[in-house]
């Protein structure tokens, strides 16, 4: 794959569904209107507080010189705004300015405001023209790409949503040069899953190249952000539904989860409680391979040399957690699925599978290799 040219990444969906991934700069957007047979008009922009004030004037600028009459709304940032009273009022703002069908709306942000204006583009008048301006690394590699938008509930994240994907997405590498230093590395964790579940090579580039990513050197982050989201769109090319290999992209999620359930959403960042979770993944494949579960003490190779990188995140540590805590979060996503919980393990780096057969013992022994043995009494 041709790593610095302009081309962009196709998710290649059937149907004449298939979209762009562009990696350029924003102020592209005018252009790549123009090419998605958008032509002039009003346009919706939805973006969050702490995006407004640095990139709202890049994307309404240009889209103004171009002839378009765009209108920005900003939503609170965080992971509350992905809420049905947000949801609403989005609604409220998007039709009382009087828009039509062919009215793009424009996503300016990270993963909470490209979930929740997806969802609203997805529902507003049957289905608004949605594109993405990705200014995360989630959004970057991960979440624009694929279709899935939603809202939280009281009772989960994600349990309203449909599957809706884009017109196209652009992501601006050079965004995130101004994400905090925890977002930037915690996205990571999506960056290293994609290498794990799919691309060997790439997991021996971001060994090699570590040290050049966490400087946010511009070629590294072109690299990453390329070779990550290709992964993603070649994937749900292949499965956008999720009715078999989109599955892998969770590899390390459903320890992640818990992590979050059990600690309480916002304790830690999703990328924190993910990479920790693959940890614990990464225990488990062995044990899976194995047929019964290993020490936790004992990791072969080349698990163990996945482990040392991923020990390099940002983790999400357990040691205040109950292992009956997070066994009761487990639960959760068991009934949810409906009967028993699937895992994603490694058959070898860059090859992943889910499996639902475990060898006893081998989640508990995971959980606690990924906690360094401190979890509180209760195992789970
Ligand atoms: N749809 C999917 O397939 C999918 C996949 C993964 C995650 N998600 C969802 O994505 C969300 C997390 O996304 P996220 O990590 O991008 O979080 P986010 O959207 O909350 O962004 C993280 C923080 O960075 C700020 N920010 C964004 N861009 C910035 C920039 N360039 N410079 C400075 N600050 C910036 C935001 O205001 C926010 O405070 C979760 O809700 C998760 O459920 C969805």
């Amino acid at each position: 794959m041709p790593l610095f040219t302009p081309s962009p990444i196709t998710v290649a969906l059937p149907h004449g569904r298939a979209y762009p991934v562009h990696f350029a700069r924003l102020g592209a957007l005018p252009g790549l209107l123009t090419e998605a047979g958008l032509g002039p008009g009003r346009a919706l922009v939805v973006t969050d507080a702490n995006v407004a004030p640095l990139y709202l004037g890049a994307v309404v600028g240009p889209l103004t010189a171009a002839g378009w009459m765009p209108e920005a709304r900003v939503v609170p940032a965080g992971e509350p705004s992905k809420s049905l009273n947000t949801l609403a009022a989005l609604y409220d703002w998007a039709l009382g300015l009087g828009i039509e069908r062919r009215t793009p709306l424009l996503a300016l942000g990270g993963g909470v405001v490209g979930d929740l204006a997806g969802f609203a583009a997805a529902t507003l008048l049957r289905g608004l023209p949605l594109v993405h301006l990705s200014t995360t690394v989630v959004a970057q590699v991960d979440s624009a790409i694929g279709g899935k938008t939603g809202v939280n509930h009281a009772l989960g994240k994600n349990l309203i949503g449909a599957f809706y994907q884009p017109r196209f997405v652009l992501a601006d590498p050079t965004t995130l040069d101004t994400l905090p230093d925890r977002e930037y590395r915690a996205g990571l964790a999506e960056v290293f899953k994609a290498a794990l579940v799919a691309d060997a090579d790439f997991f021996h580039w971001l060994e090699e190249n570590w040290d050049r990513i966490v400087a946010r050197e511009p070629e590294a982050v072109a690299m990453f952000t390329r070779r990550a989201a290709a992964i993603k769109a070649s994937i749900v090319a292949g499965d956008e539904r999720e009715h078999g290999r989109r599955a892998v992209l969770n590899f390390g999620h459903t320890f992640g989860h818990a992590i979050e359930r059990a600690a309480g959403y916002g304790r830690f960042l999703h990328g924190e409680a993910v990479a920790t979770g693959m940890r614990a993944a990464l225990h488990l494949s062995p044990s899976v391979a194995h047929g019964a579960a290993l020490p936790p003490d004992r990791l072969p190779e080349p698990f163990a040399r996945a482990d040392r990188l991923v020990a390099r995140l940002p983790l999400a540590p357990l040691d205040g957690l109950s292992g009956t805590a997070i066994a009761a979060a487990m639960e959760v996503d068991k009934k949810r699925e409906g009967a028993r919980l699937r895992f994603v393990v490694l058959d070898d780096l860059g090859r992943a599978r889910t499996t639902e057969v475990l060898p006893p013992g081998a989640v508990e022994a995971a959980w606690v290799r990924a906690a360094g043995g401190g979890l509180h009494a209760g195992s789970p």
